[in-house]
């Protein structure tokens, strides 16, 4: 499995970017509306601030991480997703670092994303976030399973959520992670 910048893809690798994309967050009705996962994955060809690499094992592409540039300083990790059949081979944990990398090499010290629990995954669904929403927070646990707990382990920290971003208990959990020091 080799990790390649977006430059170098075919134009059936993109499509396969954005079948993923498609599939991945079917469940949140994401990317739903024709042409919308085509579109996010042109955007990293075409807008200059952002960046994009995939996964691809012989010549297929097996998943994709984007890179968002807002800040001077720090970069949004935006989107990720492997293939449904290709998960928990370590392609995901690739595909961030890879973007540490890049974001480090451009002289960015921060990565940050930010992970909705709209379905259900952690103690934080369907809770009341106020008050005490960073003791919540910071007292989080998985319930079914979420990526929350992935981009933890790679040394992701909670530092803020959006409280009922989706919804009554359905927070965007915001994480970040220093990838260059200071
Ligand atoms: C989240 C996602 C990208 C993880 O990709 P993956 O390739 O399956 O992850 P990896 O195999 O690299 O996992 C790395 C480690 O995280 C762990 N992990 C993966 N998903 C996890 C989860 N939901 N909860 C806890 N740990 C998890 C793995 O067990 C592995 O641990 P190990 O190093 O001890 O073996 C993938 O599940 C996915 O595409 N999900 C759908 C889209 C999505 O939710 N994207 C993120 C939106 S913010």
């Amino acid at each position: 499995m080799d990790i390649i910048v977006f430059e170098h893809l075919t134009a059936e690798q993109r499509a396969q970017c954005a079948e993923i994309l498609r599939e991945a967050f079917a469940a949140v009705e994401a990317y739903s509306e024709p042409g919308e996962a085509e579109a996010e994955i042109e955007s990293f060809f075409v807008d200059p601030d952002r960046f994009a690499m995939a996964a691809v094992e012989k010549g297929r592409v097996l998943g994709l991480v984007g890179g968002i540039i807002a800040y001077t300083h720090a970069v949004e990790l935006h989107p990720l997703a492997v293939e449904a059949g290709h998960r928990g081979r370590g392609i995901g944990a690739a595909l961030t670092r890879a973007l540490e990398e890049r974001a480090a090499a451009m002289g960015r010290l921060t990565v940050y994303l930010g992970t909705d629990d709209e379905v259900g995954g952690t103690s934080l669904f369907g809770a009341d976030i106020f008050p005490g929403a960073l003791a919540k927070l910071a007292a989080i646990a998985p319930t079914t399973g979420h990526p929350f707990f992935f981009y933890r382990k790679l040394g992701y920290e909670p530092v803020g959520l959006i409280p009922d971003a989706n919804g009554f208990g359905k927070p965007d959990l915001l994480m970040a992670k220093r990838v260059k020091a200071p």
